[in-house]
């Protein structure tokens, strides 16, 4: 399994406690994030990584920023792609079940690392449970474009 790994200035201690982690597991780990504290603007950073997910180069993104927000509202312009801002296990998890989430959000600020960890492994060990979900995950496709 490879993923990508973006991050802005605000999360760099974090990504790199987390992409510790994720390699420990035996995971292949892409870092397009920033490894400095030099004020950067996550847009671009989103951009980089989700093109990797949509490119099938990666199985999932992994996407830190202050809050976890903007990030995550500049990854879900991109076509494709399903961002989750995650709080803890259970919304790692459902993410994953209900809404087939291909990348996972975090916010530095917000969450401590040892939460991002469990709802990092939350969101890796859930499966897409497709029926009713594959239905309403087929309709966020439509949502876009202009009314
Ligand atoms: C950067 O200071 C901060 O605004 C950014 O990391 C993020 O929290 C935005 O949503």
């Amino acid at each position: 399994m490879k993923v990508v790994i973006g991050n802005d200035h605000a999360g760099v201690e974090f990504k790199n406690q987390l992409k510790e982690y994720i390699e420990s597991k035996g995971i292949e780990v892409i870092n397009v994030g920033v490894d400095t504290l030099e004020s950067v603007d996550y847009p671009d950073i989103a951009k980089t990584a989700c093109k990797k997910v949509i490119d099938k180069e990666v199985d999932f993104a992994v996407l830190i920023c202050g809050t976890g927000i903007g990030i995550s509202i500049a990854a879900n312009k991109v076509e494709g792609i399903r961002a989750a801002l995650v709080h803890n296990e259970v919304t790692a998890r459902l993410s994953k079940q209900h809404n087939n989430a291909n990348a996972i959000v975090f916010g530095a600020r917000i969450l401590g690392i040892e939460v991002a960890k469990s709802a990092f492994d939350a969101y890796l060990e859930a499966t897409f449970e497709g029926g009713r979900h594959q239905n309403r995950v087929n309709k966020i496709e439509s949502c876009g474009g202009v009314f």
